[in-house]
């Protein structure tokens, strides 16, 4: 029997879990489905990434215990993974001790085979990233302090003695793995991508820390505490038995390793097609065979994550969809590989027009109609004239194709293609049955063949989307398949084994509608007022002179609010479109003589010419480190002028502490010159 090894990354418990984290617990959930129902024999591994200085400082700052604290969020995503019916074999906790175990097993080999060495290690580490970070992945700061650019905060400088791994020994050595497996990254692009940055040079890694308690400790030098990488990534072997006998020990791990599919999302796309296999090879162990880099969900424009406060909160999400909807609008929507921007519309909009309208349509109008017209007993079909038969053998065909064409598509992991697949041949078979208007021949009984013929064809393509779907709609289409009179498990009956013409004769059990239609504009205002009320509940309680007892919400719109109230000078929205907020990319950067404060910059804002902007942040930004960075500008400020030159133009920062020290606006994602903001 053929294997197939599935992992997620493990997730981190420093913060509840969210849309991102479901997402790709899902695909991978849906892929295990998928093979399961194809007679794989499987192994789904998800779990959680417990140790590291972040996890320690947010223990602290809840005031509990690190164990307690991280047993707590453990608890949480289980739940919810357990809520979208996520069927993994194995949760990896880092704190197991087993884990443990493996991972000392793991660093004893490769440090037997000549790749770790001890060192002094001096650099930028993020306390976000649990890592110490490269220039291209930081921008520049106040007094010369790197900020991170995915948690948009300072980094901290740090030297301490550190176990090395001899990642520069191993340049060629991956180079030549990458040449020599094209599956082993994918999406193409993200193998471009690492191997360009390969490529260019590896430095070792600083692989221990001698600063952070809440790790395992380096086997015979317990002073040291393991890099979380090399403990997290490790957890893809401990769990199937490498380094312990508790998870079935070497006969366990020879029969999965190495895993089929790591699926991740591209913020750590490094960490697993660069270190994760250095690390295996340096260990003598084969490297997976494919990880595949997801793209993110984006939500407002960019990368959905805690930090950014920017979360699709999971309880709104399960209070207005089922999760078989979510799932389902997690691999259409999102093109596999790339990033997607959620939206409660898009989701609502898929519900009812794929969902609702698609699938749940055709299920219960053939149902129906079967019920209504033949006692509900599934016809056998007619002898009905050939134009008819000709057309229901096209049926037959397009649905025979759309099996191929989803299995094609999903073992490339091309999830949406995969799935529109199917919907065009629902659709061709929604076509079939509004021609040949059974609800017409039902009328006549000389046409009953007819009849019998199409509502044949119609449950026949039915029973088969129920099949071929079953690993993207769990649910759902078990209800469609024990409503046409079926039993058993849809999700277990592999699609090979569908033959056309089964079930004539069957009856079928009671028929209810299995995607009731959403009310887009009753759930959108639902669902904003949930998100409202959180935010109050999250903002702290502000203090506000004199203020009245006021009975507004803690954030309510300013559209909405008649009665300016204390304290606030609101503005309209009409006085705000009259600012004009432009994306600019700093070209020149210059101290202006004799001006302390002043730095004197050409700016483009995507205008035939740049603009020469003045500004007074010369006592805290290196004008040379600013060059290429994006900023916001305000593009319709009358110029003046400064020490004799011209601005045209302000550069926006936030003015932070009593000396309102300046720290530029920027953006994330790259934004083309000069596009507006509002
Ligand atoms: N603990 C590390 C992983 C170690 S694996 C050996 C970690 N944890 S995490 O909690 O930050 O999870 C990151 C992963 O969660 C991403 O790689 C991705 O799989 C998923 N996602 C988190 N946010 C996401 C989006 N906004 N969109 C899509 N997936 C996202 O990194």
């Amino acid at each position: 029997m053929n294997k197939f090894y599935v992992t997620t990354p493990i997730y981190y418990v420093n913060s509840r879990p969210h849309l991102g984290h479901l997402y790709t617990t899902l695909v991978a959930d849906t892929v295990i489905n998928f093979k399961r129902q194809r007679r794989f024999d499987t192994f789904f591994l998800t779990g959680t990434d417990e140790h590291g200085q972040n996890i320690e400082r947010a223990a602290e700052k809840a005031g509990v215990d690190v164990k307690q604290h991280v047993d707590g969020i453990v608890a949480e995503f289980q739940q919810i993974f357990s809520e979208f019916k996520v069927g993994f074999d194995h949760w990896i906790r880092t704190t197991d001790d087993y884990h443990k175990r493996g991972v000392s097993a793991l660093w004893r080999r490769v440090k037997k085979n000549g790749f770790i060495y001890k060192g002094q290690y001096e650099g930028w580490y993020c306390v976000g990233c649990n890592g110490f970070l490269s220039e291209d992945e930081t921008i520049a700061g106040p007094d010369d302090i790197p900020i991170c650019k995915i948690h948009e905060r300072p980094l901290e400088r740090l030297a301490e003695e550190s176990y090395f791994f001899k990642l520069s020994a191993l340049q060629q050595t991956l180079l030549d793995y990458y040449e020599s497996h094209p599956e082993f990254i994918r999406p193409e692009s993200r193998r471009n991508e690492v191997m360009s940055f390969v490529r260019g040079g590896l430095n070792d890694l600083s692989v221990s820390r001698v600063s952070v308690k809440w790790g395992i400790p380096v086997p015979d030098d317990p002073a040291h505490t393991m890099y979380v990488w090399f403990d997290a990534l490790s957890n893809y072997i401990t769990a199937i038995g490498y380094g312990n006998e508790d998870r079935g020990g070497e006969a366990q791990f020879n029969k999965y390793w190495p895993a089929d599919l790591q699926l991740v999302g591209k913020d750590i796309l490094r960490f697993h097609t660069v270190y994760w296999p250095a690390f295996l090879l340096a260990a003598g162990l084969e490297p997976p065979k494919t990880v595949y880099a997801h793209g993110m969900w984006l939500s407002g424009g960019r990368k959905m994550s805690k930090s950014l406060g920017n979360v699709i909160d999971l309880s709104i999400l399960r209070r207005h969809f089922t999760p078989d909807a979510i799932r389902y609008f997690c691999l259409r929507e999102m093109v596999f590989g790339q990033d997607g921007d959620f939206t409660y519309e898009a989701l609502l909009d898929r519900v009812n027009a794929d969902l609702a309208g698609g699938l749940g349509n055709l299920s219960s109008r053939t149902l129906t109609m079967i019920q209504r017209y033949c006692d509900g007993r599934i016809p056998a079909p007619g002898n009905a004239g050939d134009d008819l038969v000709g057309q229901a053998d096209d049926v037959r065909r397009a649905v025979a194709q759309a099996l191929v064409d989803f299995d094609r598509e999903f073992n490339l992991y091309n999830f949406s293609r995969a799935i529109e697949a199917v919907w065009t041949a629902i659709q061709r078979v929604d076509k079939f049955i509004s021609d040949a208007k059974p609800w017409d021949l039902a009328k006549k009984p000389d046409l009953r063949e007819a009849l019998n013929l199409v509502l044949h064809t119609a449950v026949q393509a039915l029973r088969h989307f129920t099949v071929i779907l079953a690993p993207v709609l769990p649910e759902s289409t078990q209800a469609i398949w024990e409503q046409m009179g079926e039993s058993g498990q849809v999700r277990e009956l592999p699609p090979a084994q569908l033959e056309w013409g089964e079930i004539p004769d069957q009856s079928i059990a009671e028929v209810k509608p299995i995607f009731p239609r959403l009310d887009k504009a009753k759930v959108m205002d639902e669902i904003k007022q949930e998100e409202e009320a959180k935010t109050a509940e999250l903002a702290p309680a502000q203090p506000v002179a004199d203020a009245p007892t006021a009975e507004l919400p803690a954030r309510m719109p300013v559209a909405m609010v008649e009665e300016p109230a204390p304290g606030i000078a609101y503005i309209s929205i009409d006085d705000f479109a009259k600012v004009e907020l432009r994306v600019g990319e700093i070209k020149t950067a210059e101290r202006v003589p004799k001006a302390d404060k002043l730095l004197c910059f050409t700016v483009d804002l995507g205008e035939p010419a740049p603009r020469q902007i003045l500004a007074g942040i010369a006592q805290y930004y290196e004008p040379e480190k600013l060059i290429g960075r994006k900023v916001i500008v305000v593009a319709n400020l009358a110029p003046r002028k400064l020490r004799g030159l011209e601005s045209q133009g302000m550069i926006l920062a936030a003015s932070v502490g009593d000396e309102g020290r300046p720290v530029l606006a920027g953006f994330l994602e790259d934004v083309p010159n000069g596009v507006k903001l509002r």
